[in-house]
């Protein structure tokens, strides 16, 4: 299964991404970790990336199809893949169906992810993961069973992206009202596009998406 997870900053694609790749043997595909990924090895693209992620705009398309590319080719992709933040523009979205299309694969759904933007803030500045596994929590809608431990894997440790402040997140925003919100007409012409209400629980939200994938 190909399927897209696609919503603004906050939405819940990661929340939703990392409890579907375990159910359905996908494999989450996340350009903003990928990224970030590259930003603390210090490679080239970590180094062009770096400033415009704090800025929150978008890294130029060239950079981020490129990366997509070459990890979808890889042996973990074969048997499906969770798109969580790719593709962002109307350029991504047609390098991508170029991809799949060079490789005799189809894109099964694109999960809209619907919710009030002014509820987004307060899920972001409240965002924190587990340095050692990357789980996500939240200070007050995710916390940790036990205070302090993460509950995957026990580690102590926790990191907050510095993207996640008040300013960035206006700006974030911005973008995805102006480059990423025209992908949903773009999928909806194509027929795959789904829409789950994203303001619901988590565990809801997560059944809203079954119920749409078992549908596909
Ligand atoms: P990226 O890392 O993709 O960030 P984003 O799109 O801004 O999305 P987030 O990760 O902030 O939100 P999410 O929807 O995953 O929400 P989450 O599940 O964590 O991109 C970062 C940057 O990288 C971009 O700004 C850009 O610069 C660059 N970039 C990345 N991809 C790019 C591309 N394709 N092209 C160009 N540039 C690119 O949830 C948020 C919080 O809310 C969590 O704490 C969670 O616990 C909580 N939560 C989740 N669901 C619920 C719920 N239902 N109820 C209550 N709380 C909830």
């Amino acid at each position: 299964m190909k399927l897209i997870l696609l919503g603004p900053p906050g939405a819940g694609k990661g929340t939703q991404a990392q409890r579907l790749q375990d159910r359905y043997g996908l494999r989450q595909l996340s350009t903003g970790d990928m990224l970030r990924a590259a930003v603390a090895s210090g490679s080239e693209l970590g180094l062009t990336a770096k400033g415009i992620m704090e800025r929150g705009e978008l890294v130029p398309d060239g950079l981020i199809v490129g990366l997509i590319e070459d990890r979808i080719g890889q042996a973990d992709c074969a048997s499906g893949f969770i798109l969580d933040g790719f593709p962002r523009t109307v350029a991504q979205a047609e390098a991508l169906d170029r991809m799949l299309g060079s490789r005799g694969w189809k894109l099964d759904k694109v999960v809209e992810m619907d919710v009030d933007e002014a509820a987004l803030t307060a899920r972001i500045v409240g965002r924190f993961s587990c340095g050692k596994c990357g789980t996500g929590y939240h200070d007050v809608f995710k916390k940790a069973a036990k205070a302090g431990l993460c509950d995957v894997c026990g580690g102590s440790e926790f990191t907050r992206r510095k993207d996640d402040n008040a300013e960035t997140v206006t700006a974030r925003m911005a973008a995805y009202r102006s480059q990423t919100a025209p992908l949903l007409p773009y999928y909806a012409a194509r027929g795959v596009l789904a829409k789950v209400d994203g303001m619901a629980a988590m565990d809801d939200v997560y059944r809203q998406i079954e119920s749409v994938l078992g549908k596909s």
